[in-house]
């Protein structure tokens, strides 16, 4: 299992990092198997598998319900878990004990938290109580209301300078990694290079030292939208609908089962049911 040093050896040595988030048992097992370097399990989970359409509903216990599975699915991967939101916005004390539950209950290597600002001092007190701290900046679906939309963040001179100033705080604040998602390639190259932790992008160009997308994104399942800067690694959608089909098919005009998948006694034996 991958740790916080292993991670900025990576980066130094220019070994990109895979994450990639998983949300149960199975998606994590084969995270697990194709070597993802570290599993996130993503507050995304409420869009994903449970059909919100944001994240700002997800509560604590939904992480942890996840979180819990994601482990016991990838005993051997470190474990990101997204802190829902407002899970460390109101105070210090408040932020602690749920940093400290998802640790505990759900057995993560980390925790994840989205913004700077206000949340700087958060991301110092977990780091200072000994948990693990990614950042998150750019666009940071938590605070999908106060940003108008699912857009591209950092896009002028202004905006651009925040996010670099953002950045180094969140480093500063003893964050170990950092996610930019939705960022001008150019923009998330140049933190990369000025900040000593890993970067991870998503939608942010090949050039910060790992990338992270959605499961259902990178499989196509269940999702039929996609963003621009996801690519399809496979099309789960039209496998699953083709053999649920069949399955529905076969049971109505009773092809399945066959004596292969049936278990069967001596005739005889059946006697005995009635005499
Ligand atoms: O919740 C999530 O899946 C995330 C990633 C998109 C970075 O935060
Ligand atoms: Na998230």
């Amino acid at each position: 299992m991958k740790s916080t040093s292993n991670f900025l050896k990576m980066k130094n040595e220019g070994e990109k990092i895979v994450m990639l988030t998983a949300y149960d048992y199975p998606s994590a097992k084969l995270a697990e198997q194709v070597d993802v370097d570290i599993i996130l399990v993503g507050d995304s989970l409420g869009m994903v598998v449970l059909g919100y359409d944001s994240t700002v509903p997800v509560t604590m216990e939904d992480m942890i319900h996840h979180g819990k599975a994601v482990r016991r699915g990838a005993k051997n991967t470190s474990i990101v878990v997204d802190m829902p939101f407002m899970s460390y916005h109101l105070s210090i004390k408040d932020t602690l004990l749920n940093g400290a539950r998802i640790m505990q209950e759900t057995g993560a290597n980390a925790v994840k938290v989205e913004g700077a600002d206000e949340v700087i001092e958060h991301i110092k007190a977990l780091t200072r109580a000994g948990i693990p701290v990614v950042a998150h900046l750019g666009l940071t679906p938590q605070s999908v209301g106060v940003l108008g939309g699912y857009k591209v963040q950092g896009k002028d001179a202004m905006a651009a300078r925040k996010l670099m100033e953002d950045a180094k705080k969140c480093e500063e604040a003893g964050a170990f990694m950092l996610v930019l998602e939705c960022v001008p390639k150019q923009l998330a190259r140049e933190i990369s290079q000025a900040l000593k932790i890993p970067t991870i992008g998503i939608g942010a160009g090949v050039e910060t030292d790992g990338q992270v997308l959605v499961y259902h994104d990178v499989l196509m399942y269940g999702v039929d939208r996609l963003a621009k800067f996801v690519k399809p690694f496979a099309n789960m959608n039209v496998e699953v609908q083709k053999g649920l089909a069949e399955y529905v098919s076969e049971v109505k005009k009773a092809q399945f089962p066959t004596d292969a998948y049936s278990f069967t006694m001596k005739e005889e034996e059946l006697l005995g049911l009635y005499g």
